[in-house]
Order: structure tokens, then C-alpha cells, then sequence
């Protein structure tokens, strides 16, 4: 692998996350000796807006000699790459917005990964992560690919499916982002710490979390903490009342199972009621994020364009990015850093079927991911739980490349957030009809 001028691309460069993403790969650019930035997505205008504010940011840092473009052809995005990173949306927050209405019109969950709407953006997601990785086995088939694109397990079971051997690591920025919430509530550096983790993706938990510094495992004295006093959002997300509702419901999850610390999505899956009583059916997650980061971000490229570049970039970016710009250092620099990643079981986990995928704790270098096997079983509750939702997932998977009605039935049924056969059909045919051109055709 080349070791400088590396070439990087980013797969839904018009994403909101990219300035993040940006600014963690400047922040370390001894690390990640980069000559090229290229922006590839299939909106232009998007992609343009991306690319002022890009080149406002190399321009700030005096980086004029990196190379940023552009651009909608795959070609021209891919050849040469080294490192691309994907964080597609298919369909757009509109779509997100019926994922989330939909289901909530029947009273189910009405989320972005979980439950139907997480359903409903899995059968989107998997063309065009699907396309994403064609291109660049096309055009960069030595290049790794660092993926973001959600909803995670799904996208990563359909795509080893097609391409069993691809150079890609799946990761979710969730656990860094539990880990960062609770040692800023209770006061621990998060750097100290090595966590033990194990579930599906957006459906795990914690069983250690072992601080350096303090040579303990500092796991039972959070779960007191949690189950005493609810955590508040971190700056990076401060004022942000969903997010502060998902942390008071893992106070919530804790109190009732205080056995591990639960990864907070776990709420669609086991107070579904709660949730959805809580939930405004006309104002969801999808318009809070259209009318927040979406908008600043069309506003940041305006006063760009407008010449007005006094503190335009003024938001915190927490460390989605520095997560995956360390995943990209580990692997060129062979550094064996830990991260949480989502693999193929093959024994991980070893009581759950090996084919499952699953979210655990990997080390990474230069031949990628190597995930660490826990030492024992996993309890019946969490086996349970976890088996449901793999065969909810897989069954998913099979509908989109069988085209198969029966199979997406069977897993909207399956899903957990879904107490009846009746709503899983009702809100199938509804999104059938909601994603026309989107999904395949399902007979
Ligand atoms: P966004 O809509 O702001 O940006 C996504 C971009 O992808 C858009 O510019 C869009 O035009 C582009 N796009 C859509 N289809 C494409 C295709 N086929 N090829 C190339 N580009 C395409 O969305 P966002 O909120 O920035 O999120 C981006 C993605 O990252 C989503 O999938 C989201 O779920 C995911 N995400 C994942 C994590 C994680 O922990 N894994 C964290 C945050 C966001
Ligand atoms: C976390 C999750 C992501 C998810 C995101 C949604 O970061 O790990 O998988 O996409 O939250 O955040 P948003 O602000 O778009 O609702
Ligand atoms: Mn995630």
C-alpha cells in the first residue's frame, strides 16, 4: 500500500458529515499523508456546496497543495484510490422521513435502523452501497473501503453476499459516542479504557469496561450511576432533545436489566410502547435534522459563495470522524488500534449462529479487521433477542435478492418492534408503494 500522497474519496461527499470527517483527516494528516480529496456523489448540487466548503476549510489550514475535486463519474472518483470512505443516504432525508412516519401511522417505531423504517432503508440502502462497491472494484479494487452507509448489518450481509472478499470494514459511531456521553457525565477519560462489548449492530451491550488509569472495571459503578441519575447529552450534542431522550431511556433499560450497560437503541426493540407514545407522529427525527444540520450546512456553502467566510464553520463535530480516520491510520500504519466493528460472527459469539453479523470489538492493521472471540457464552435473554432480529435480517436480505414478497413478510413480521402479522402487511404495502423506483420489485 502506497504510505503518502494517499488518494482519498469520499462516497456521498455531499453528506453532512463530511466536514467532520474533513476535519479529523487534517487534524492528523502525519498519520494519513494525503495528496487528494475527492468528493463523489450522485446530487451535484449537493457535491458542489460540499466542495466550497471543503476547499474553505484546506485554504484556512494553508493545505493548498492537497487536491480536492468534485465530481459525479465513478471513474474519475475511484481510480487510484486508497481509502474510500462511503456514507451514502439513499433516497434522502425525505425518505427518512416516511421510514419514520410510516410505521408510526400504525403506532410501531418509526426509526432510521430500527424496526420497519430501519427495514424499509435497508431495501434502498443495498443498491446503492452495491453500486459504491462495484465502482470500486471497478476502479480501485486494491483500495479499502471504510463504511458508514447505513443501516449497517443489513449493508454489510448483502454486500459480503456479492462480494465475499471485499476490503471493507463496517462501523458505527454509536459506542464511541455512548463511551464519550458517560465519561463526560461521571468524569472518566475515555482513552483509558479497553470496553468488552457484544451484539448486532445498534443492539448490543457492554459486559466490561476495563480503565487503565484505574485499574478496575469501571462497568458496576456506571450501572449505579445510570440507574440513579439519567446521563445529559455531551457538547457535541448539547441541546439536542432526542438525543437526550434515547440516554434517559437507557437510565430506563439499565434500572430494569442492570446486569451490562445497554447500547441505547435497544429501546425500539424492548419498550417499543414507550417509545412511540413519546414520539411526534408529524415531527420526527427527519424533519429536526432537515431543519438543523442540513440547513446550516446549505447556509455554511452560502455565505462561502457569498464571500462571507467569517466563523463559518461553527458546529462541533464529536468523533465520527476521528473514528474513522483512526480506522484508515490503523490499517496503513499497521497500528492493531481497537475499534468496535461489524463482521461476520465465525465464532465470536460462540453460541450464536457463525453466519450472523455482528458488533464487537476487532483490531485492526494492515490486513484489516482481526475481531476478538469472547471467552464464554452469551446469556439465553441476549441469545434470544439477538437470534430474532439475524433472522428478521437475513430474511430481509434474501427478499432483496429473490425478490420476494413472502420473505419480506416474514421479516417485518420477525422484527420486534412489530406485535402483529397485520401491521408488519399493512406497512409493507404501504412502503412498497412509498419506495417505487427504490426497491426492487418485490413478486
Ligand atoms: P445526507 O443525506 O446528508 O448525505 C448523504 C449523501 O449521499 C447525499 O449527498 C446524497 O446525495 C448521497 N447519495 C445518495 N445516494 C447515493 C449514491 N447511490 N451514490 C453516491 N452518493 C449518494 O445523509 P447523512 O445524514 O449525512 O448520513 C449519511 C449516511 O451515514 C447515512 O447512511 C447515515 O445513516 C450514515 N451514518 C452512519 C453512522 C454510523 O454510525 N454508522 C453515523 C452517522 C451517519
Ligand atoms: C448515530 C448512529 C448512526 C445514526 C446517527 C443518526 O450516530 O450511530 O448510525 O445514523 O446516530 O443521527 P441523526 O442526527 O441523523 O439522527
Ligand atoms: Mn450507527
Amino acid at each position: 500500500m502506497k504510505k503518502d500522497n494517499l488518494k482519498i474519496t469520499i462516497a456521498g461527499g455531499g453528506s453532512t458529515y463530511t466536514p467532520g470527517i474533513i476535519q479529523a483527516i487534517l487534524n492528523n494528516i502525519d498519520k494519513l499523508p494525503i495528496g487528494e480529496i475527492h468528493l463523489y456523489d450522485i446530487d451535484e448540487k449537493r457535491n458542489n456546496d460540499m466542495f466550497l466548503i471543503i476547499d474553505y476549510m484546506l485554504k484556512r489550514e494553508n493545505l493548498t497543495d492537497i487536491t480536492l475535486k468534485a465530481t459525479l463519474d465513478p471513474e474519475e472518483a475511484f481510480t487510484e484510490s486508497d481509502f474510500v470512505f462511503s456514507q451514502i443516504r439513499v433516497g434522502g432525508m425525505k425518505m427518512r422521513e416516511k421510514d419514520e412516519k410510516i410505521p408510526l401511522k400504525y403506532g410501531l417505531v418509526g426509526q432510521e435502523t430500527c424496526g420497519l423504517g430501519g427495514f424499509a432503508y435497508g431495501l434502498r440502502s443495498i443498491s446503492g452501497l452495491l453500486e459504491v462497491v462495484g465502482h470500486v472494484q471497478t476502479f480501485a479494487p486494491h483500495a479499502w473501503i471504510l463504511n458508514y452507509t447505513n443501516p449497517e448489518t443489513i449493508i454489510s450481509e448483502a454486500i459480503r453476499r456479492v462480494y465475499p472478499k471485499v476490503r471493507m470494514l463496517n462501523a458505527c459511531d454509536m459506542t464511541i459516542s455512548i463511551e464519550e456521553t458517560i465519561a463526560f457525565n461521571y468524569g472518566y477519560n475515555r482513552k483509558n479504557w479497553i470496553s468488552e462489548y457484544y451484539g448486532l449492530n445498534h443492539f448490543g451491550w457492554y459486559t466490561k469496561i476495563y480503565d487503565k488509569s484505574l485499574e478496575r472495571d469501571v462497568m458496576p459503578e456506571i450501572i449505579e450511576k445510570l440507574t440513579t441519575e439519567n446521563m445529559k447529552v455531551a457538547d457535541f450534542n448539547a441541546g439536542d432533545k432526542s438525543w437526550q431522550a434515547a440516554f434517559n431511556m437507557m437510565s430506563v433499560i439499565t434500572k430494569n436489566f442492570p446486569t451490562n450497560i445497554p447500547n441505547n437503541y435497544l429501546e425500539y426493540y424492548l419498550y417499543p410502547d414507550m417509545v412511540v407514545e413519546e414520539t411526534d407522529k408529524e415531527y420526527t427525527r427527519a424533519n429536526m435534522v432537515m431543519e438543523g444540520r442540513e440547513k446550516n450546512t446549505r447556509e455554511m456553502a452560502e455565505k462561502i459563495r457569498q464571500g462571507k467566510t467569517e466563523d463559518v464553520l461553527n458546529f462541533n463535530f464529536g468523533e465520527h470522524g476521528q473514528y474513522i480516520v483512526d480506522m484508515a491510520s490503523s490499517i496503513l500504519n499497521d497500528e492493531h488500534q481497537r475499534f468496535m466493528l461489524i463482521v461476520p460472527n465465525n465464532g465470536a459469539i460462540p453460541n450464536l449462529r457463525s453466519d450472523a453479523v455482528v458488533e464487537v470489538p476487532a483490531y485492526v492493521g494492515a490486513t484489516g479487521a482481526e475481531p476478538i472471540s469472547l471467552r464464554e457464552n452469551i446469556c439465553d435473554f441476549h441469545k434470544g433477542l439477538m437470534e430474532a432480529q439475524v433472522a428478521a435480517e437475513k430474511l430481509l436480505v434474501d427478499a432483496y435478492f429473490e425478490n420476494s414478497y413472502q420473505k419480506a413478510l416474514q421479516a417485518f413480521t420477525l422484527n420486534q418492534t412489530v406485535p402483529s402479522a397485520r401491521f408488519a402487511k399493512l406497512v409493507l404495502d404501504e412502503m412498497i408503494e412509498a419506495n417505487k423506483g427504490y426497491w426492487p420489485e418485490l413478486k
